[in-house]
């Protein structure tokens, strides 16, 4: 339940003291009944709500979600190529306009983030708002010092040096494995960095964005984000 004034101001339909003053004038009727008293509290999904007869109707609640993405899926809502996509493993008949906010590569696993909020995905994919990306990146061979130095300093893809990176070791050999965060976005910009030292990833997975991580959340399995961990994505990284 909700006050009236609070619903219409919600709605757009005024300020707050301006929703206080419609109501007073007698131009707000709930369930065909004008309502005076500015208390009134009412019930978003069974109330009906009109302004000078129009409905007044809240704006669609958002809807944003983690994904843990398995290996052989594009991210895209729609292949013409007819591959397996991201967009079987969300919610859509639920959320028809769910997007992904990035993407990741047909065998990359790990966390890709959906939103219903195109001004949430518009500001994150926005070069100004700076989210590290941690992946781990398995490699058939170890990497030098030489090489890692290079990978944190930087190295060139597409003619132009990529930012400085954090790199380190979490696993040896027979199946070394690196922690990389990066914050640009660049296509396929971890798989090429390897390459451009020598050293191919055999395996890429994404754990975390921000300060967000997959947790126990199983491959092939989303959750809804509630609304402290978005305003802890948008508020930095
Ligand atoms: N970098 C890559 O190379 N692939 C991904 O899927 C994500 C980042």
């Amino acid at each position: 339940m909700m006050r009236l004034s609070r619903y219409l101001a919600r709605a757009g339909a005024a300020s707050r003291r301006g929703a206080e003053r419609l109501i007073e004038d007698g131009r707000v009727t709930v369930n065909g009944t004008t309502i005076r008293q500015l208390g009134t509290k009412v019930d978003p999904a069974d109330d009906e709500v009109r302004l000078d007869g129009q409905m007044v109707a809240l704006p669609a609640q958002q809807v944003t979600l983690m994904l843990h993405k398995p290996a052989g899926y594009v991210t895209t809502m729609d292949d013409p190529q007819g591959r397996p996509t991201v967009a079987e493993l969300v919610p859509l008949d639920a959320h028809p306009s769910l997007f992904p906010i990035g993407r990741l590569d047909f065998d990359t696993t790990g966390l890709l983030l959906f939103t219903t909020d195109g001004d949430l995905g518009n500001a994150l994919a926005h070069p100004r708002h700076v989210v590290d990306k941690r992946y781990l990146a398995r490699t058939a061979s170890s990497l030098s010092n030489e090489a890692l130095d290079r990978l944190r300093h930087g190295v060139m893809i597409d003619g132009r040096m990529t930012a400085p990176a954090r790199v380190r070791r979490v696993q040896g050999e027979p199946h070394p494995t690196y922690a990389i965060t990066i914050h640009e976005g660049r296509n396929r910009q971890v798989r090429r960095m390897f390459e451009a030292v020598g050293t191919p990833v055999t395996k890429l997975h994404r754990a975390q964005i921000g300060p967000l991580t997959l947790g126990d959340l199983p491959c092939g399995c989303w959750r809804e984000l509630d609304q402290a961990e978005v305003n802890a994505l948008i508020g930095g990284s």
